[in-house]
């Protein structure tokens, strides 16, 4: 529901098994694999753990790949989702970007965050097309307030690369530590309870596999940047709709496969020190007095089958969504809940994940949250009429529980097409309190961008 991604040639997205050289980013080694061990030219056979080894871009020696030397802990990966025991294997220098410990605080904290080129330029073509001066001039602002950038296809995880190899050249010229900020989104069967946003791999048609890929990709980006920090919201909507969704046919289809490609992507983005936040819904979904013991025993149990990998910080909530993080008073939607914002969500689920093993470190989205009492059901999600951008990103939470205050989705980007032809729509997008004319999910929403400045609480 909250992201668009287009369908792209599955031709693309199938490793060459069958060659006998493997092809770049394909697996090249590991416990049980029976494939080619060699890779194709320009490409490196690079050690991954004892289960992974993958072809990564260069000729040159693994070391320049791993430029730390720590070694990851092989515990990381011993009661993951194989089930051969770890061997005395050791862990050499060639383990891509291999980062050793987390920092025991807060990953925000000294770092300057990156601002999305991508995003910049979509400000600055709606900065162009808005008259009033006052508007545009405050509009102009936004490109200058962080946000995530979503890899929601595999075709664009080559651009991780470039914000990477750019936020180096920043750090290198400035002196600041520098944090890239990432969606990892792009589960098979994906938005499995709703229509707006589902993406590219279908568990059918070899998603999970598929989805390996993508997130090999994105770890074989980070490892090539070690200096850059990287933190990751992963999977938004994917283990909430696991809490509450069951019944719905395409969710329960999707529940094994969802697990195992989650477990993948926190084990192979800890290898490479990816700091991750697990999407949790927000107050209105998994807060509920029903849901919110499920919900912490769900993430706790993922979290320790993986082997609790260490870089997992804790949970993010009201990702694209509209609450507030302190809500002056209820508002009538929530009624009955009293977890009806999203600190009291959070204050509720913190120690029952600590009490079940999980970090309880949470990080909000507040980038549309400006404006409360606007939506008729507390369940609507899409391009809430009347919004404005919220509280901008900002360590200074008023909580020793919430590392950040962040914009996880752009706001201006789509949630959802109005066009009720459209094999995409939801009928979210189409309610009364849903902003009208609507194009499809992800693309630009001009007045929808335009409505998020003039209401932005606090203004721009
Ligand atoms: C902005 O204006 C240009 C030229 O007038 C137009 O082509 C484009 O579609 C407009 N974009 C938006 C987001 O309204
Ligand atoms: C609505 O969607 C249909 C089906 O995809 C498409 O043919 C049509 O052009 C769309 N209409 C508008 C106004 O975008």
């Amino acid at each position: 529901m909250l992201k668009f991604a287009a369908l792209l040639s599955l031709t693309f997205l199938i490793p060459a098994f069958v060659d006998a050289q493997a092809s770049l980013y394909a697996q090249c080694g590991g416990t049980g694999f029976s494939g080619p061990t060699t890779c194709v030219s320009g490409a490196t056979c690079v050690f991954s753990n004892p289960y992974y080894s993958q072809c990564l871009p260069g000729t040159a020696s693994a070391s320049t790949v791993a430029p730390t030397t720590t070694a990851k802990p092989t515990t990381t990966v011993s009661t993951g989702p194989t089930t051969t025991p770890v061997g005395t294997t050791t862990v050499t220098s060639s383990a891509p970007g291999s980062t050793g410990t987390p920092v025991a605080g807060n990953p925000f904290t000294g770092f300057t965050i990156y601002t999305s080129p991508y995003y910049a330029a979509e400000i600055q073509a709606a900065v162009g097309n808005i008259t009033d001066a006052t508007t545009a001039a405050k509009a102009a602002k936004v490109a200058n307030i962080p946000t995530f950038t979503w890899f929601d296809q595999i075709s664009k995880t080559p651009l991780l690369g470039t914000y990477l190899a750019d936020a180096a050249a920043k750090q290198a010229a400035s002196g600041q530590k520098y944090l890239v900020q990432i969606v990892v989104y792009d589960l098979p069967d994906r938005d499995c309870a709703a229509a707006a946003s589902n993406g590219e791999f279908t568990i059918a048609n070899n998603g999970l596999a598929n989805y390996k890929t993508y997130i090999d990709q994105l770890v074989a980006q980070v490892a090539l940047y070690p200096t850059v920090r990287v933190v990751a919201v992963i999977e938004p909507d994917s283990l909430a709709n696991l809490v509450t969704n069951l019944n719905v046919a395409k969710c329960a289809n999707a529940q094994t496969t969802y697990l195992a490609a989650v477990t993948y992507a926190i084990q192979q983005l800890n290898t490479v020190g990816v700091y991750m936040y697990l999407d949790a819904g927000h107050a209105g979904w998994l807060g509920w007095p029903a849901n919110i013991q499920p919900a912490a025993q769900l993430f706790s149990s993922l979290f320790k089958s993986a082997g609790s990998p260490s870089f997992v910080r804790g949970l993010a909530t009201n990702v694209a969504n509209y609450n507030a993080l302190v809500a002056a008073t209820p508002d009538p939607i929530t009624q009955g809940n009293p977890n009806y914002d999203e600190q009291l969500y959070i204050n509720a689920l913190a120690p029952l994940l600590t009490s079940s093993g999980f970090p309880a470190h949470f990080i909000v989205d507040q980038g549309r949250s400006g404006v409360q009492n606007i939506r008729q059901q507390w369940g609507d999600w899409c391009n809430v009429l009347g919004s404005g951008f919220g509280t901008q990103p900002t360590t200074n939470t008023g909580s020793s529980l919430i590392d950040s205050i962040v914009w996880v989705k752009p706001g201006g980007e789509c949630d959802g097409t109005t066009n009720t032809s459209s094999p995409r729509y939801d009928y979210h997008c189409g309610l009364a309190d849903a902003t009208p004319n609507a194009p499809e999910a992800g693309t630009w929403f001009q007045n929808f961008f335009v409505t998020l400045v003039t209401k932005a609480n606090p203004a721009l």
